[in-house]
């Protein structure tokens, strides 16, 4: 089955099992256009990688008890009411990571499907605290984690970084625990980010945490703003040193915020189909993202958990781009504002942006496109 997984990663160029918002590239320039672009992704949940074909195969491998009989059913029940709703499948699910093993293929399966989806760079999370409240040891997760990303940037050319969250729901004592324990790892990791329920715990509660991990050498970013308010935007930069905010759509009640966020290219890691999915915005017809592209904020476009939400990242690109009709120009800045942001040095930096912009002058889709998909 995993076989089975990574042969559709890297060979297939239809649409994902699961039915996003992807069509074949044969029937619509833009889907090939999008797909080939080459991208940088900034906000991923291994986690949320998970796809049911892989939970079977892992629940088998582990004697995991599933609640679903079946993939399909499991699908049938990714439909979720907000962002609460969605952890408790997603904490359910990521029981079946046990060894070093199961972490190693969930990311090298994620990595595998990235790249024939055009990405070239990732900056992945992963949530320690999920699997060692389980019993799992912390080497075992971030041993195979790291293992896939050494292997897939060997063979894929394919380069990353690793960025520990901390679940906010489980306090700060758990967190500064969590990142103590880090310490004997700190080289594979870039950075810290905090995620899990928003609403309830504002990111002061986690500033000396933070500090202790920039003291480290640690970048920092934090999901801010999709379910929280804009306060929660600020505290992250302020209290926390955030470098970059996850999500952050709800700054736009906030012009102050946003003015803010302009002037200091602040880049804010949006993901369309989490936003649809999670009803942080009704549909994709009514999502910011134009708008916060038209503010002049930093934005990126991500995947955020997309085994659960229906997409990878050119089906976050199409979603957008049909929703709120984007031109070819918006959606190669929004590939150029990943690179922007990225937490690469200045060498792979210039070569992920001579790369974008080589495709940019080549790319046969054009103003003069044939069949009329002028963008
Ligand atoms: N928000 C908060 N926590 C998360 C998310 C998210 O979108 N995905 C995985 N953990
Ligand atoms: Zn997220």
């Amino acid at each position: 089955m995993i076989g089975e997984m990574r042969e559709r990663a890297t060979g297939d160029s239809g649409p994902p099992p699961h039915g996003g918002d992807s069509e074949p590239a044969g029937h619509d320039p833009l889907v090939a256009f999008v797909r080939a672009m080459p991208k940088v992704e900034l906000h991923l949940h291994l986690e949320g990688t998970l796809e049911p074909e892989l939970m079977f195969e892992l629940a088998r491998r582990n004697g995991v008890p599933l609640r679903f009989a079946t993939v399909e059913e499991m699908r049938g029940a990714y439909d979720f009411s907000a962002l609460g709703d969605f952890l408790r499948l997603y904490y359910e699910g990521a029981a079946v990571l046990q060894t070093e093993r199961d972490f190693y293929d969930l990311s090298r399966a994620y990595l595998h499907r990235a790249y024939a989806d055009g990405v070239r760079h990732a900056e992945v999370f992963f949530d320690p605290q999920t699997h060692t409240a389980r019993g799992v040891a912390f080497r075992d997760v971030v041993s195979g984690i790291h293992r896939a990303l050494v292997d897939a940037e060997a063979e894929l050319g394919l380069t990353s970084r690793l960025i520990m969250c901390f679940l906010r729901d489980a306090g700060v004592e758990s967190a500064a625990a969590t990142l103590t324990e880090a310490m004997e790892y700190r080289d594979l990791l870039t950075g810290v980010g905090l995620d899990s329920t928003e609403v309830g715990y504002p990111p002061e509660l986690f500033a000396g945490v933070f500090a202790t991990a920039r003291a480290a050498g640690l970048r920092a970013v934090a999901h801010a703003g999709e379910e929280g308010p804009p306060e929660y935007v600020r505290g992250a930069l302020d209290a926390l040193g955030a470098e970059r905010i996850d999500h952050g759509v709800r700054s736009l009640e906030d012009p102050a915020l946003v003015r803010r966020l302009v002037r200091g290219r602040v880049p804010l890691t949006v993901c369309p189909l989490s936003n649809v999915r999670l009803k942080v915005v009704p549909d994709m017809e009514s999502h910011p993202l134009r708008m916060m592209l038209e503010s002049g904020l930093v934005v990126t476009v991500n995947s955020d958990d997309p085994a659960y939400f229906g997409g990878y990242l050119s089906d976050n690109f199409r979603a957008v781009q049909r929703g709120l009709g984007l031109d070819r120009a918006q959606l190669l800045t929004l590939a150029a504002n990943a690179v922007e942001a990225a937490f690469v040095d200045e060498g792979r930096r210039a070569r992920l942006r001579a790369d974008l912009d080589v495709y940019a002058e080549t790319a046969p889709l054009g103003a003069a496109a044939p069949g009329g998909h002028g963008v």
